[in-house]
């Protein structure tokens, strides 16, 4: 049994750019069009650009347009407040303590969304009680697979001038020693790079991939290109 998802990440959707809404309808067409569709997307982070109500609204309208379900998580643009106002529904189980971090277990794949926001700088962030709460949401259930997604990729991101996107890397390293402890986990999902740049966590096959918003993508990209929707399908085994 598979379980079809696709990944979508970075719209920076802004009033200033009005194409980068037009290229987030552009991908949810060509979603919605896939001959194998999505059982559900999943959105990495950076939905707005400057964290403010209008963006979420104009970016849930087109994300609404979606047949299959999709689930959010913020990235550093994003202002958790104004996402949550958004987008919050039956969908998220949201902690108390005001982290958008939250599993999704109705698939053969347990989904766990992981909030590297950090409310000091651009970079990402794990604090204590992140980490702790993930190692609940990983305790829940241990043999089920588990996908992670978060905004920042935790690996050395070669290629590009700064490889680190942590704010401090004892973040990183305590979040590896937490994941090789288990298992069950099948793979990691990120985006923030605006590139596609594959890396390795504990033994996890993990990679980021490159931004919705045509006009901020990074690396060799052609003019013609960055008209075209960019979105990710995984196919993750899952279990009965
Ligand atoms: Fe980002």
């Amino acid at each position: 049994m598979t379980l079809r998802i696709v990944q979508i990440s970075d719209t920076h959707i802004s009033a200033h750019e009005p194409q980068r809404l037009q290229d987030l309808k552009n991908a949810v067409t060509a979603i919605n069009a896939l001959s194998q569709p999505p059982e559900l997307v999943v959105h990495t982070g950076d939905i707005s650009h400057d964290g403010v109500p209008a963006e979420y609204q104009d970016a849930r309208e087109v994300l609404d347009q979606l047949n299959a379900p999709y689930f959010v998580m913020p990235g550093n643009r994003d202002n958790r407040a104004e996402l949550l106002k958004v987008f919050a529904d039956h969908r998220y189980q949201l902690p108390a303590q005001g982290w958008v971090q939250y599993s999704i277990e109705q698939y053969g794949v347990r989904l766990v969304m992981v909030d590297t926001v950090s409310d000091s700088s651009n970079k990402g962030q794990l604090c204590d009680g992140r980490l702790a709460n993930l190692e609940s949401l990983l305790e829940a259930d241990k043999q089920k697979p588990v996908a992670l997604f978060l905004h920042h990729p935790p690996y050395e991101a070669t290629g590009i001038p700064d490889p680190y996107q942590y704010e401090d890397w004892t973040d990183v390293e305590k979040l590896t020693s937490l994941l090789s402890r288990y298992s069950n986990i099948c793979g990691m999902y990120c985006g923030h790079v605006h590139r596609f740049i594959d890396g390795q966590i504990a033994g996890i096959q993990a990679s980021a991939m490159t931004c919705m918003a045509g006009d901020l993508r990074k690396g060799e990209v052609s003019d013609s290109h960055r008209s075209l929707p960019e979105f990710k399908e995984l196919a993750l085994s899952a279990k009965h």
